[in-house]
């Protein structure tokens, strides 16, 4: 479903990918772990084009996505997760979940806000698969932020896509609600037979739903395999320099961190 070869990407003199190569088979559960600056975003980014990659190849759904002209046709087969849900908080639970929807309408039906019965249904069932269909008239900023997650997941399912892109899906929610989000993501995912790439930093979430795992480190890939044949030794190259206990490497992992272009000072 996804095929990446000797793909880089560089801002400025930083190099942030280095020759990635990656196979995701359809309907996998793939979880990328590293930690904080290791490329994850990015390389996320470029499987649906939000980001440009210099050099390799990279298809998805049978699309080149380096070159492909039309890149709103591969982001609806690819849709996107991400870590603050950027759901509208004014709009009702059901219209975020149709906006889903407007990559497939014409622009005109989009700009009136018009939906189909279809569309409405489809959303409908969306929402009862993350169990929040009896939200579905409320207004989404009356939501805790583990059903607004949900939310973003049932537009994301919206879109009929063969991939979703989750990046750092639960990294704002406790750790009980980011494991009820990482499970309604995962069976409705497994059920609808969609392929998932979700970035994750915290390594016990990484072993309990990833049918595979790949460690991203300075933007190469340095481990792939499974939960169970993951060792010490691979974690410390997962989270080099840094304590090789998947605790510890769990606990430096969710330290925040600032990057330098975000300092104000
Ligand atoms: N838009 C950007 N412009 C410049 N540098 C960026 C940009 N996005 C990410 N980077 C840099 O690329 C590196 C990897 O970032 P990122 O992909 O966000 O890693 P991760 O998601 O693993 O934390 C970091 O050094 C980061 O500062
Ligand atoms: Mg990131």
């Amino acid at each position: 479903m996804i095929s990446i070869r000797q793909l880089t990407k560089h801002y400025g003199s930083n190099t942030v990918l280095r020759g990635v190569d990656l196979d995701v088979a359809a309907g996998e559960f793939v979880v990328v772990l590293g930690q904080s600056g290791a490329g994850k975003s990015t390389l996320l980014r470029c499987i649906n084009r939000l980001v440009q990659a210099d050099s390799g190849t990279l298809t998805v759904a049978g699309m080149d996505a380096l070159t492909c002209r039309d890149t709103s046709a591969l982001r609806r087969q690819a849709a996107m997760i991400f870590q603050h849900h950027n759901v509208v908080p004014r709009l009702s639970v059901l219209k975020n979940v149709l906006t889903g929807r407007l990559g497939a309408v014409s622009t005109l039906t989009s700009i009136l806000q018009l939906f189909s019965r279809e569309d409405v249904a489809l959303a409908m069932q969306c929402l009862e698969r993350v169990e929040l269909a009896h939200k579905a008239r409320e207004r989404t900023d009356a939501l805790s932020g583990g059903q607004m997650q949900r939310v973003g997941i049932a537009r994301a399912l919206a879109q009929r896509p063969k991939v979703i892109l989750a990046d750092e899906p639960v990294a704002s929610l406790d750790p009980n609600t980011a494991r009820l989000v990482l499970q309604y993501l995962r069976d409705a995912t497994r059920e609808l037979g969609i392929t998932v790439v979700c970035n994750l930093h915290q390594v016990d979430y990484a072993r309990e739903f990833g049918d595979r795992i790949v460690g991203l480190a300075h933007g190469k890939l340095v481990y792939d395999g499974n939960a169970a044949q993951m060792t010490e030794a691979d974690l410390q190259r997962i989270y080099p320099g840094q304590p090789v206990s998947a605790e510890d490497a769990e606990a430096t992992a969710a330290k925040p961190l600032i990057r330098a272009t975000e300092l104000r000072v």
